[in-house]
């Protein structure tokens, strides 16, 4: 009652979350991100994903699927693994789902990452197929990434009824799942179990583009190895992504794809760091 409901971030607040490396940093140090996105069916949701990560602030980027050749062909820097999450080698935090499919492969690497003990991002195909019972049982944070139909899913609602409880939506999920909550939209929220909801002031409605959410989810899993709480993960990576699409979109507006949003990400960094 005494805290307001809505906090809205700004530059300097975002700017103050950025890690920034020093002389003592390393690429361990910074952080590692595993992503496990992608399929033969959606092999771009992968280097969407990644291209989103390798922006995001952490030390190295490894990806974990079927789609390594497509992601090494546009980021050779990509750290690439065939097999299961499970044997992929050390991260810091994950980000699981988008272009996934829903076949036996992709449940079970949606298991494993859940099994881990590092922060877990879920988003798009990683929500249909998680075990909430797992999810609630994690000690590491998890952060869920849905856009207003996947949290109607999550939550046995009806997509309008998301649209015009927005906020109580995002509270109910972050409550019912013992995690943090970003629900996508024209107005992004970031919401965890307590204290307030945080509104992304950044955005423009040339993001609603196939792809531009697999780019948020590799950047903010990113933000989240390299050290930043869920909730600052998810609010600076909303705000960068925002800031990133209205750059690319430039001052009188044009329409971008995903990866356009992801390359702006570059210098939506450094327009905030400055
Ligand atoms: N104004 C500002 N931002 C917007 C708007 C808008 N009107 N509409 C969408 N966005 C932003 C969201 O906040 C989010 O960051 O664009 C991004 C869209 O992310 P997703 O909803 O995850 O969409 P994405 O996965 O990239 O592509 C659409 O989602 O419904 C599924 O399978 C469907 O292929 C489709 C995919
Ligand atoms: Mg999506």
């Amino acid at each position: 009652p005494d805290v307001p409901e809505l906090e809205a971030p700004q530059h300097a607040d975002v700017a103050a979350l950025l890690p920034v490396p020093t002389g003592e940093s390393d690429k361990y140090r910074r952080g590692v991100t595993g992503v496990v996105a992608g399929s033969a069916r959606y092999p771009g949701a992968a280097v969407l994903a990644v291209a989103g990560a390798l922006r995001g602030g952490a030390g190295a980027v490894r990806y974990v699927g079927p789609a390594g050749d497509a992601v090494i062909a546009r980021f050779p820097e990509t750290l690439v693994h065939g097999g299961p999450p499970a044997k992929a080698g050390r991260v810091q935090s994950w980000a699981v789902g988008p272009g996934l499919g829903d076949g036996p492969e992709a449940r079970r690497a949606v298991k494993d990452v859940l099994a881990s003990d590092v922060p877990v991002l879920v988003d798009a195909d990683g929500l249909r197929l998680l075990d909430r019972k797992q999810v609630r049982r994690r000690t590491a944070p998890t952060l869920l990434t849905p856009h207003a139909g996947e949290a109607a899913a999550l939550l046995g609602a009806a997509r309008e009824e998301v649209e015009a409880s927005r906020l109580s939506s995002a509270r109910r999920l972050a409550a019912e799942f013992g995690a943090t909550v970003l629900l996508k939209g024209s107005t992004t929220l970031v919401a965890a179990a307590d204290g307030p909801v945080r509104a992304n002031p950044t955005g423009t409605g040339w993001l609603a583009t196939a792809g531009t959410g697999d780019v948020l989810s590799g950047l903010t899993a990113s933000l989240l190895a390299a050290g930043l709480e869920p909730r600052d993960a998810a609010s600076a990576g909303a705000y960068l992504h925002g800031l990133a699409g209205r750059l690319a979109a430039g001052r009188t507006g044009a329409p971008v794809g995903a990866s356009d949003v992801a390359a702006a990400l570059v210098t939506a960094w450094r327009d905030v760091a400055s």
